[in-house]
């Protein structure tokens, strides 16, 4: 029996209209739909968004991924997520996993396609890529995230502000993600160094309750809960040296790495083959040109190389 194809779309983080062509056309092409079961708002909004493109007969699966700091149990939980979906494709049907924002940015998804690779390697799967929440929140904002040799770092909000703190030390633009709770410590850093002018924050991206603030010290006192989704975006600088030339971000250290840690998304190590060839090695090594362009051909006849490996 020929394996179904995995497709993982990015639903944009809001707005339908957000979503790409591709998108749309497999959804509307696709039969079986699968979400992140809902644990609260966030979790059910990446269908909400798909909904208007899914077709009558579309069935819904909605797996179930536990938030727990227990490695063991989380990968399990992934697994089984895997094997609710491999049941499908073993099916000879085709399936699509929605994720809200872009796949491999900060989701489910990224640890989803590691179990599901390592129980069914033979298995097809294709990425499409969606608008992220700060790609939105720049567009609503007007608010350039990169110029010129700039550097952009985007860091999740922790309990811990190291790799926050680290990421405004090395100026250009900061995209804060996940902040929720965290928001008014997040005003009191930007206060203290006399970058909250230079800053904007956006909720609920393409929802209807959105909210755009420009002016952030109109959030300070935290009468309002603007909730998990939400995001800030920051130019803490130019970022670079005395030359002009961008390349000050300093390694990653031990302080750093305990910080990461406290989240309880697995540590880059631990992420294995969510590369396209599924093979460990290649992880985090693969470069792109032309991405999603029809393939060429050389005057010889050969396909123009598209994607290369970093040597
Ligand atoms: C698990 S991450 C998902 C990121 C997503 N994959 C993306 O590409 O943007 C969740 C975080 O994304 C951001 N986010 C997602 N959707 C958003 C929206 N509609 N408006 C503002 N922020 C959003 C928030 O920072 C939230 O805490």
């Amino acid at each position: 029996m020929t394996l179904g194809t995995l497709y993982g779309i990015g639903v944009g983080p809001g707005d339908p209209e957000w979503m790409t062509v591709k998108a749309v056309r497999l959804l509307s092409a696709c039969r079986h739909v699968c979400v992140p079961k809902a644990r609260d708002l966030a979790d059910s909004i990446a269908l909400e968004i798909a909904r208007p493109h899914l077709r009558p007969d579309t069935v819904v699966h909605q797996t179930t991924f536990l938030m727990t700091l227990d490695k063991a149990l989380l990968k399990q939980s992934h697994a089984q997520a895997a094997e609710e979906i491999l049941a499908i494709l073993r099916g000879g049907e085709d399936c699509c996993f929605l994720t809200l924002g872009d796949p491999m940015l900060y989701s489910t998804y990224v640890y989803l396609l590691r179990e599901l690779r390592g129980i069914e390697p033979r298995v097809t799967v294709e990425t499409v890529p969606g608008i992220t929440a700060f790609s939105a929140a720049a567009a609503l904002t007007n608010f350039p995230v990169g110029e010129g040799k700039q550097p952009v770092t985007i860091v999740p909000a922790s309990d811990d502000f190291a790799l926050f703190r680290r990421a405004l030390d090395c100026g250009g633009t900061v995209v804060l993600m996940k902040t929720g709770k965290r928001l008014q410590k997040v005003l009191d850093e930007l206060e203290q160094r006399g970058l909250i002018g230079q800053a904007v924050f956006v909720s609920h991206a393409g929802q209807p309750q959105q909210k755009i603030e420009t002016n952030l010290r109109r959030l300070r006192g935290g009468a309002e809960n603007l909730g998990y989704l939400s995001i800030l975006i920051i130019q803490a600088g130019p970022g670079c040296d005395a030359d002009g030339d961008a390349g000050i971000l300093p390694a990653c250290d031990a302080d750093v790495s305990s910080a990461c840690d406290a989240d309880v998304s697995p540590a880059p190590e631990d992420m294995g083959p969510a590369n396209a060839s599924g093979n460990d090695k290649d992880a985090g090594k693969m470069f792109a040109t032309h991405a999603g362009e029809t393939p060429a051909t050389h005057e010889g006849g050969t396909p123009s190389p598209r994607t290369k490996e970093l040597p």
